[in-house]
């Protein structure tokens, strides 16, 4: 993964191996947004590019030699139809494509765009450059990429170089995750990956508390208990708290935290197990977004809840037909051991609840019914308020990342009915991303609650832009940007 810095010098006074500039297309290309690449190909640049048909289209990247060194041109489309997601995207591209230089100094000729600002620019090449180049290589060192920082030039604005900042504070949050997330089961049992969130914060300004077997039942944590029963790896919970000064808010962010998600005895069949490692997405986009948030100190208390398990199936294992008592009264019938997520879930929200927050988001990759519905891009966003929901909507829109609003209609609670409990934790096949919502909102008792199933974007088989293949790190940007603009 390649470290993004920045300088006020131009690129020729950078020393690095490549250099890599922006290339806009289309006639109306402003004067100085191609100052680099005339510095670094020469006059007849644009004859150069037309002879090897590099038209300079969005995300297109051409490895060229320069009269010093290597340079690598970027196309960034039409300057009057540049977007964030363009930018990241094409950053993302001429990362992968830089990868085997050691280091690079980049220049976009900033002044080309017309849609985007100085700050925008800085986020989007900084987004794409660094978490475009990540690869999880823990347990395969040939993974590791040559490309060890990009430097991005000319850089001169106070207010640019805190976008900097801002963006790769965000960004260790989202790797935080990644990493998290593509650690294989075996190395994170609940008590292991607790102690990771603990070591992340020490000597934080977030303060962490991880609840044990004990107190998670004195606590009576009646859904963590019963997932968790199943397992060797016993389950824990854990607490994170982000106290402002002067705040007049208080968010809180809840994240489903399975292991590894065999389905327990209603075991998974076909490849329905692979990547169940992933299953603990939103823990650690709630983890990495507190990452991102103790170094940015928006002015909003924050409190994280996490519960950990894993669902296994075994001599001790809970079973169909069980019924679980909550602490909040109601009572669930398990019709299916795979529909585990909201059950550890209920038990965070009621604790979520019980602290009066002005809202609460929980994230999960809770159904498959939402990858069907959605695909591996986008992310539901189901809520029991309008308005709470458009502000979780609009921070995800300038955060770059995507989700689509779905109902929570109350004749659709019928579909998770049963004659001997409150609610069952399972319907049949139809809207099973709405009935998963409708079944958190049994424990929710606050007015402002959004639930974002994140099944699909939590963990790609292939790379796409800067979300790169395995854990994407999805919703930590969210996060951290509603906090930022819930203040
Ligand atoms: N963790 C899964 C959902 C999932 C599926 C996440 C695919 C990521 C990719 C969840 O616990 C699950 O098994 N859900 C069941 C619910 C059903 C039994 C009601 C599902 O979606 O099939
Ligand atoms: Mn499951
Ligand atoms: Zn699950």
């Amino acid at each position: 993964m390649a470290t993004v810095t920045w300088t006020n010098k131009t690129p020729s006074a950078i020393s690095a191996t490549l250099e890599i500039v922006g290339f806009y297309s289309g006639k109306s290309v402003p004067a100085g947004a191609h100052s680099a690449i005339e510095v670094a190909l020469g006059k007849n640049y644009k004859q150069l590019l037309s002879r090897l048909n590099f038209e300079g289209k969005a995300e297109s990247t051409i490895l060229l030699d320069g009269s010093k060194r290597a340079v690598l041109v970027v196309g960034l489309g039409d300057p009057k139809k540049l977007t964030m997601p363009i930018l990241r995207k094409a950053s993302a591209h001429a990362g992968r494509a830089a990868s085997s230089f050691g280091s690079a100094v980049a220049s976009y000729g900033i002044a080309a765009s017309k849609v985007l600002d100085a700050n925008e620019v800085a986020t989007g090449m900084l987004e794409g450059f660094n978490l475009g180049t990540y690869v999880y290589d823990s347990y395969k060192k040939s993974n590791k990429i040559d490309l060890k920082k990009v430097i991005v030039s000319d850089v001169t604005k106070a207010s640019t170089v805190a976008a900097f900042k801002r963006s790769a504070a965000i960004c260790e949050g989202v790797l935080w995750a990644r990493e998290a997330i593509n650690t294989p089961p075996n190395a994170k049992a609940p008590k292991a990956l607790a102690a990771d969130i603990q070591k992340l914060f020490k000597s934080s300004v977030v303060k962490v508390t991880v609840l044990d077997e004990a107190a998670i039942k004195k606590k009576k944590m009646a859904g963590v208990m019963a997932v968790g029963q199943g397992s060797e790896n016993r389950p824990r919970f854990v607490r994170l708290s982000y106290r402002a000064p002067g705040a007049k808010k208080t968010l809180a962010f809840v994240g489903k935290g399975v292991i590894f998600d065999s389905g327990g005895l209603s075991i998974k069949v076909g490849d329905g197990m692979k990547s169940m490692k992933c299953d603990m997405s939103g823990a650690a986009a709630v983890a990495g977004a507190f990452k991102a948030i103790a170094q940015m100190k928006p002015k909003v208390n924050l409190e994280g809840y996490i519960p950990l398990v894993e669902n296994m199936p075994s001599g001790s294992a809970y079973r169909v037909d069980d019924i679980i008592t909550y602490r909040n009264g109601v009572t669930v019938e398990v019709q299916n051991t795979d529909a585990e997520g909201r059950l550890i879930l209920a038990d965070a929200l009621i604790e979520a609840s019980e602290g009066k927050p002005d809202g609460i988001v929980d994230l999960a990759t809770l159904t498959g019914s939402c990858v069907v519905a959605l695909g591996d891009s986008i992310a539901a966003a189901l809520s029991n308020s309008d308005t709470f929901r458009g502000k979780v909507i609009d921070a995800s829109e300038k955060a770059g990342e995507r989700f689509w609003p779905m109902p929570l209609p109350s004749d659709y609670r019928a579909l998770i009915d049963t004659p001997v409990a409150t609610v069952a934790n399972a319907g049949a096949r139809a809207a099973g991303t709405i009935t998963a919502g409708l079944f958190l909102q049994e424990f929710v008792n606050v007015d402002h609650w959004c639930h974002l199933d994140i099944a699909g974007p939590a963990f790609l088989d292939k790379t796409d832009g800067e979300n790169t293949a395995g854990g994407t790190g999805f919703g930590v940007r969210t996060l951290v940007q509603l906090a930022e603009s819930y203040v």
